[in-house]
């Protein structure tokens, strides 16, 4: 698939997804979101992709949002579908294997802020401005907003967002929890790319294994969600890189994994 929406490379074990529609704030419409798809199906299936960092193209936005020139005139069976497609790319997201770092260089709002919330963790410019303006245009937020927002925040500041449909500062978003880290905005991709390196190095089945244990973790009981990390911990015992990791600690070297 030809991509005129989204830009996509990899450098170093370390993917990078940029939505590029500057021109309307990179506002996810039909075709962004079908390219995003075939995107991170492939990110999927590619084991030279230790780690996918998200970003949007420009110094002003991240993602302003779902876009609402072409939402205007959807019916409700066209408005559900939409959200369901939202919804379902965003989920994809949030399962692959790799970690999904945000890199927010500006507006998250809405369909952008529900975005930043599918990826694993969320690192953003100072003049970054969160929000899910969504009650304002008369609708509510539609891409998993009401539910992932909430698991990352907290009811009462997921609420508060989602009902005042206000926007929030970096600091704020910091403050909150929704971000990890605020930096200025010339120095977000530097920060970002050393901490996907960083994640890249360690040994990618033991991430993975860690990613899905956490994920699978917070949609249940403790008591099942630990007994799911037995199971990867376990697994990681059949791996070279545990071979591998556990035999340098003890050489007194540095681990070289493989991925196997
Ligand atoms: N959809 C479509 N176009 C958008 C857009 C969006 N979400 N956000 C910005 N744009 C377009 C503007 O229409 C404008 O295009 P034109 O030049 O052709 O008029 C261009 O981007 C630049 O935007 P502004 O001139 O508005 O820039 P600004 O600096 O004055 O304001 C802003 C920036 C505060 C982000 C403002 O653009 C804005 O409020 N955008 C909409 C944000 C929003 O409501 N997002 C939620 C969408 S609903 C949703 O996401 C549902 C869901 O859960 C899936």
């Amino acid at each position: 698939m030809e991509y005129q929406n989204i830009l996509f490379s990899v450098e170093d074990g370390i993917g990078m997804l940029t939505i590029n529609r500057p021109k309307a704030l990179n506002a996810l419409n039909a075709a962004t979101v079908a390219e995003m798809k075939d995107c991170v199906e492939k990110v999927a299936v590619n084991s030279d992709i230790k780690v996918l960092v998200i970003t949007g193209s420009g110094d002003k936005s991240f993602v302003a949002g779902a876009d609402i020139k072409e939402m205007a005139t959807k019916n409700p069976a066209e408005g559900r579908a939409w959200g369901i497609f939202g919804q379902n790319v965003f989920t994809e997201i949030e399962k692959l294997p790799q970690p999904v770092i945000a890199a927010i260089n500006g507006f998250a709002l809405g369909g952008g802020c529900e975005l930043s919330c599918a990826c694993d963790f969320r690192y953003a410019s100072e003049n970054a401005k969160f929000g899910q303006p969504e009650v304002g245009l008369g609708i509510t937020p539609g891409f998993g907003g009401t539910q992932r927002l909430t698991r990352v925040v907290g009811r009462g500041y997921a609420k508060e967002l989602i009902y005042t449909g206000g926007m929030i500062d970096a600091q704020e978003a910091h403050r909150i929890g929704l971000v990890n880290k605020v930096v200025p905005q010339a120095e977000l991709m530097d920060v970002v790319m050393k901490v996907a390196k960083k994640i890249a190095k360690n040994a990618p089945v033991a991430v993975q294994m860690s990613k899905a244990a956490i994920n699978n973790g917070v949609n249940c009981d403790v008591v099942t969600g630990i007994s799911y990390e037995a199971e990867v911990f376990g697994l990681c015992f059949a791996t070279a890189d545990q071979k591998e990791g556990m035999g340098a600690f003890v050489e007194k070297r540095k681990p070289a994994f493989t991925g196997k």
